[in-house]
């Protein structure tokens, strides 16, 4: 069994995605090809964003709106601790310093952590509170209802890291269109995959389009030789554009399907786990369908005893952000957040995709049911 089955998909999409490439191959627009600008527009359509760029991973989704932000060593950004290490690491290859924040029972920011650490950041007067990262992690919104405000109130900017939250809402209000700006991931394993990798930035602001648009290219201005800003090469390769545009026309039917994988799953193992809650604000991605263990030793024992039923299990992520290797030695190592702490050592994801059958379902929750 696959954690993330993508040959079923691609049997369902197959003549599309091999059209589209060949396309691209017989008309040579390898970079920035036509397939570019009508996923952008597709894309901000989906979103409702006014504007959207792609670009070369979610990573770079996150690092050319900071880039645009020209943050200083000196501007704190406040980044949840348990999330993908890029999310935090975009604020520092952009120049700025992340603040760690913990998070709540849903996995997203919390705010009380929030307001603490922009008061401990405000009171220690060695950084500004610049903006705020939250991230829509494992599909759910971040709770932008009081994250927004608290921004609002320090005049910080949003930006939303949506690389998981692809696709999910807050009532009907789309992820990729929260804040300032948006990030997402084409990663292949994301709601909405590439076959390589891949990312997109959403605003509804022109003037920082028209700067992240120039970061996209080498910081370029009037034409491509003419360079007014450092940038990078950011692109989206157009092959990976035709691919998601054949992907985005079932990614509507694959989110629904992901509801339903989610909703039996939690009819499952509602007796045994705490499910993740699902309320009628809240639609997720469903990027990843994750649960706590008692503690540690229990998560050991369920990751060895599916790995010997051959249903893969996956730990995201097994070390919050402050205790990582690289920021332990920028000096992170003595920050306590205790709830990233707690989880980091109890949360495992079962295998989730929308070509899951209810069979299978059933299948992997007796599995798990019975190592438990
Ligand atoms: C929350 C989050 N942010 C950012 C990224 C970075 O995306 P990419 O791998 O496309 O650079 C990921 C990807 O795993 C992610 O999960």
């Amino acid at each position: 069994m696959d954690f993330i089955d993508l040959g079923r998909q691609y049997e369902l999409i197959k003549d599309k995605v091999e059209t589209g490439i060949k396309n691209v191959v017989e008309t040579r627009h390898f970079i920035m090809g036509p397939e570019i600008t009508e996923l952008e527009s597709r894309l901000a359509e989906f979103t409702g964003r006014k504007y959207c760029l792609t670009c070369g991973s979610g990573t770079e989704a996150l690092q050319i709106p900071l880039m645009a932000f020209k943050l200083k060593k000196t501007d704190a950004v406040f980044v949840p601790a348990f999330t993908f290490f890029a999310s935090a690491e975009s604020v520092n290859l952009a120049g700025g310093t992340p603040v760690f924040v913990d998070v709540d029972t849903k996995f997203n920011m919390s705010i009380d952590s929030l307001k603490k650490e922009i008061e401990r950041v405000l009171s220690e007067g060695k950084l500004t509170p610049r903006g705020i990262i939250p991230v829509d992690l494992f599909g759910r919104s971040a709770n932008y209802d009081q994250i927004i405000p608290v921004a609002e109130e320090y005049g910080m900017f949003v930006l939303e890291d949506a690389a998981q939250g692809f696709g999910g809402n807050l009532r009907g209000k789309r992820n990729g269109s929260f804040g300032d700006v948006s990030a997402t991931s084409f990663f292949p394993a994301k709601p909405l995959g590439c076959y390589g990798d891949g990312g997109a930035i959403f605003t509804d602001d022109e003037e920082l389009y028209n700067t992240m648009k120039s970061i996209r290219v080498h910081g370029c201005g009037s034409d491509k030789y003419d360079n007014v800003r450092i940038g990078m090469n950011g692109r989206l390769d157009t092959i990976q554009a035709a691919v998601l545009l054949a992907k985005l026309d079932i990614f509507e039917d694959e989110l629904e399907a992901r509801q339903r994988v989610a909703s039996w799953y939690s009819r499952e193992l509602s007796n045994v786990f705490v499910v993740p809650e699902v309320d009628d604000d809240y639609y997720s991605a469903w990027a990843q369908y994750s649960l706590l263990a008692k503690d540690e030793e229990e998560r050991t024992r369920i990751v060895n005893g599916m790995k010997e039923k051959n249903i893969p299990i996956m730990i995201y992520y097994p070390i919050p952000l402050h205790k990582q290797t690289a920021y332990v030695n920028l000096g992170y190592g003595d920050i306590s957040l205790p709830h990233c702490e707690s989880i980091s050592k109890r949360v495992f994801s079962i295998p989730m995709h929308p070509y899951l059958t209810e069979e299978e379902v059933v299948a992997i929750c007796d599995a798990l049911k019975s190592v438990v």
